[in-house]
């Protein structure tokens, strides 16, 4: 059976990430992995905070925190928040590891090795009033293709072009300000891409078929353009140190590989950090989801803690998926790769590369520098995790770059979560408990009307499974938001507060198939929605604890129950005990929005 490996691109350290990041990265990969979880699959679901480089050692700086320290505290400020966001890493690791610094170092030697990188004389940016070179970030200013004036010496976030900080116009240094720049000799290594650029092609030939149109066509783009031999080695205090073994010269001038060398090699890293873990360490952490199912289930042994199997000499049963915001896809699509390729080691491969555009804010750019939108921590201050989950899921920026606004997420909020799943689940157990007590009622004979809700939810799961399999985020929730809206519909249709007067029989049944689709529901809202799904499987355990006869306990079982087009909601038996739960979502009222606008900036 297929094992999914899972990346999500790793956030940089500098700073609590915004939205457009969540959702162009780690909230999709989520709930790929969740989905895939759910339905049985052995899934290995990998981040970590990205943290050498310029950005970090600025940040640092601006802290007054000595950068490991500064790095450490940004790890777990970073983490807590995912966490704050249910999301599901088997592993939130660090670039700054151990395993990451033996691994980077490796992959140099054997590139070396086989000829791909080698020593070159280079002119760089030097800076007498800071008294240092300023490689990367350490210099701004216009872009030379695009013209924006904030660009970076590393790349420009205007047109995600990669840039050489000597490239840059009207350069100035980003820690003193100053222009008075001059070019001076150093050394340092380089990745001959220009000499990978022929595998790196019959590569993406190979694998890029099934990918999503926005990563091939930037993959494309980058190839016809030419790949070009890069320097790989920074004059920094941090990050991974040129080995001395291989390079004693350069490593004895406290040379470092360059953050996008090293980054990439930390999906492997943090895997090799998370096997290495003692088991008590990653359950205390949070560990696999699966880890707590019974013994008997071979889910318990998920996912298979050899870090090589996965990443090395894998089997055709590992499929590997990376996800990722549109700046990064070439460093995914070609530049990684060509180093994988490089090394003439049999490292594992993305299979498929999933590319978000961007989400925006008010139509401008979300900025973490310039602090403009809404981010991470601070959303979830207003409103609980799966409000953002749904909205950002609902709207990704999958074929085109989406708008976030407080009007249009509230409008979202209002009418899918709130007048949507919530009141269909309040009404449903609410009339019930009313007016059958705190069990499933009794009674009554499926009709025409039940063996449609059947023939639809069944069409829309299997439309809901195909978009998650085909990894289409806002075709996905648009299936999920009619599968919650079948209830309302359902229930518009039977009335059973209306039935109850004069056929209570009937109105059991209505409320008896209602509430089988809450717990349809409760199973396969889980990827999007997994605190309220939570709540929602909560409100049919019976009181003294144990499996509810005829459970549908996963996604297999949900489908089951749909499967056959003739088949009734009937799973969960008359007689089980249910509890209504606290209001599951709140609406967004004029004045919380003005509040949120005036906070936030609008
Ligand atoms: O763009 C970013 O936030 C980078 N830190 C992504 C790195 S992804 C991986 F290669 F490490
Ligand atoms: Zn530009």
């Amino acid at each position: 059976m297929t094992r999914h490996l899972i990346t999500s691109a790793l956030p940089y350290i500098n700073g609590i990430k915004h939205l457009g990041n969540m959702v162009g990265s780690m909230l999709p990969a989520d709930v790929y992995a969740r989905y895939l979880r759910l339905t049985g699959h052995e899934v290995l679901f990998i981040c970590a905070t990205d943290e050498h480089g310029t950005p970090a050692e600025l940040a640092a700086h601006a802290a007054g925190l000595p950068v490991a320290e500064f790095c450490a505290r940004a790890h777990a400020a970073q983490k807590a928040v995912y966490d704050g966001y249910a999301l599901s890493f088997d592993h939130f690791g660090r670039s700054s590891s151990p395993q990451n610094a033996e691994l980077t170092q490796h992959f140099a030697r054997r590139l070396k090795e086989h000829g791909f990188i080698e020593e070159r004389s280079v002119r760089q940016v030097y800076s007498p009033v800071d008294g240092r070179f300023l490689p990367d970030r350490y210099v701004e200013g216009t872009c030379p293709h695009c013209g924006d004036e904030r660009a970076r010496g590393d790349q420009c976030e205007n047109c995600t072009r990669v840039l050489d900080p000597a490239d840059l116009l009207h350069p100035r240094s980003a820690i003193s300000g100053s222009t008075d720049l001059e070019v001076r000799e150093t050394r340092h290594l380089f990745l001959l891409q220009s000499r990978l650029q022929q595998e790196v092609e019959a590569w993406i030939d190979a694998v890029a078929g099934t990918w999503p149109h926005l990563s091939t066509s930037i993959a494309r783009k980058w190839l016809t353009e030419g790949l070009h031999d890069r320097a790989i080695t920074r004059d920094l205090d941090w990050g991974v140190p040129v080995p001395a073994d291989t390079w004693p010269e350069l490593a004895a001038e406290g040379k470092v590989f360059y953050v996008w060398f090293d980054a990439p090699i930390a999906y492997i890293g943090a895997t090799k950090e998370w096997a290495e873990a003692s088991p008590a360490q990653v359950s205390a952490a949070g560990g696999s989801p699966a880890a707590a199912a019974a013994p008997a289930d071979p889910r318990a042994s998920f996912p298979r803690r050899d870090w090589r199997s996965w990443w090395y000499e894998a089997d055709d049963t590992v499929r590997y998926t990376q996800f990722m915001g549109k700046d990064n896809v070439p460093f995914h699509t070609v530049m990684f790769p060509a180093t994988e390729l490089g090394v003439r080691e049999p490292w594992k491969k993305a299979d498929i590369v999933k590319g978000f555009n961007w989400l925006t804010y008010y139509g401008g750019k979300f900025s973490t520098s310039a602090r403009r939108g809404v981010f991470t921590a601070e959303a979830l201050e207003v409103l609980p995790a799966d409000y953002w989950r749904y909205y950002l899921v609902a709207h990704a920026p999958e074929s085109d770059d989406s708008s976030f606004t407080w009007e249009h997420f509230a409008a979202s909020v209002n009418k899918d979560l709130a007048d949507t799943l919530g009141n269909f689940v309040n009404r449903t157990l609410s009339l019930s408990r009313r007016k059958y007590g705190d069990t499933v009622p009794a009674g009554g004979a499926a009709g025409e009307p039940e063996a449609r809700l059947g023939a639809e939810a069944a069409r829309l799961l299997a439309e809901y499974e195909e978009h998650l399999s085909g990894l289409h985020y806002r075709k996905a929730a648009a299936a999920l938001r009619s599968l919650w809206a079948l209830g309302n519909a359902y229930l518009a249709e039977k009335e059973p507060w209306r039935e109850a007067k004069t056929d209570p029989e009937g109105a059991a049944l209505t409320l008896r198939t209602a509430m089988n689709l809450v717990r349809l529901q409760a199973i396969v809202s889980e990827p999007v929605v997994p605190v309220t799904a939570g709540a929602l499987r909560a409100v049919f355990a019976p009181a003294e604890g144990g499996p509810v006869q005829g459970d549908p306990g996963g996604w297999a079982d949900a489908t089951w129950v749909t499967a056959d087009e003739a088949r009734t909601l009937d799973f969960l038996p008359a007689g089980t005990p249910f509890t209504v739960p606290p209001l599951l979502f709140s609406k967004i009222t004029d004045a919380d929005l003005e509040s949120y606008r005036t906070r936030f900036g609008a």
